[in-house]
């Protein structure tokens, strides 16, 4: 195992395969997060991007192949992860519920409300939130919890441009604030250039690791930083998607085949 201590790996994936009856969905995955490593995975769609978060939550069986991981696990969904009939506030305090003090609960969730920048929301029903709100309640939820490593299914999708690029913004704070291991599938290259530390990228179905593409740049990023831009090109070219063109710089680096 290359790159530091092994006891920094929060998540290790070996061989992962997955078979639907003779559809094989994922072939030989090797994967290796560190902890409080934002890993996007980018991939067509059909690839199995979500059937390997839906392994590493667990709530799905890998056909060969093992992982392991350190840590609880949380899944954050595109849209509608928020129980309708709950205000933000009640949604937000299931993420507590492991907290046995009232008062210590009631100054948890007051904390996330705020962090997130919806003090005033607390009453408030899901259907009264626009979509970013939902998703910023999603996340205070997610971040409620013990659960080290967030697994995240094209969070944003739902949303509009200028949410998504909002939300990515507000991504990225929230995690300096509250550091957690991030696995961020997503269909949008600009999305996973601008905030992760590695974007790993799958090939057709059954999808293979066949590029991660570091990007050695502090959030929040600008998405015209020049790092950034290069690292979109580059995951762009890899995906057939752009002649292979773009100048080499220090910051943005790949290595084919490993991730
Ligand atoms: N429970 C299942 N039973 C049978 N086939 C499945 C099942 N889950 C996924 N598949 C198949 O496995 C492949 C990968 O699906 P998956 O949903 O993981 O892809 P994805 O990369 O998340 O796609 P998208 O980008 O469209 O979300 C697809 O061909 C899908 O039809
Ligand atoms: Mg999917």
């Amino acid at each position: 195992m290359s790159g530091g201590d092994t006891n920094d790996k929060v998540l290790v994936v070996s061989g992962l395969s997955r078979h639907f009856g003779s559809l094989e969905a994922l072939r030989a995955v090797d994967l290796q997060v560190r902890r409080h490593e934002f890993v996007a995975i980018v991939g067509p769609s059909g690839c199995g991007k979500t059937t390997l978060l839906n392994i590493l939550s667990g709530y799905e069986r890998a056909t060969t192949g093992s992982v392991t991981r350190q840590g609880r696990v949380r899944m954050v969904y595109q849209k509608d992860g928020l129980f309708p009939w709950l205000t933000a506030g009640e949604n937000v305090l299931l993420g507590l519920r492991d907290v046995p003090d009232t008062m210590e609960r009631r100054r948890r969730l007051d904390d996330l409300l705020g962090l997130i920048g919806l003090p005033r929301f607390a009453d408030h029903y899901p259907h009264q939130l626009s979509g970013g709100m939902r998703q910023l309640v999603e996340l205070a939820r997610a971040l409620a919890g013990e659960s080290e490593i967030l697994l995240m299914d094209e969070p944003f999708s739902s949303l509009d441009y200028i949410a998504r690029l909002r939300m990515r913004q507000e991504l990225a704070r929230l995690l300096a604030e509250r550091p957690r291991t991030v696995l961020f599938v997503t269909h949008d290259i600009e999305e996973a250039a601008q905030l992760a530390d590695r974007v790993v990228v799958l090939t057709e179905r059954p999808g293979r690791v066949c590029r991660a593409l570091q990007v050695e740049l502090p959030r929040p990023r600008s998405l015209t930083h020049p790092l950034v831009v290069e690292a979109i090109h580059t995951v762009l070219a890899e995906m057939g998607l752009e002649s292979n063109s773009s100048p080499r710089r220090n910051g943005a680096s790949g290595n084919r085949q490993k991730a």
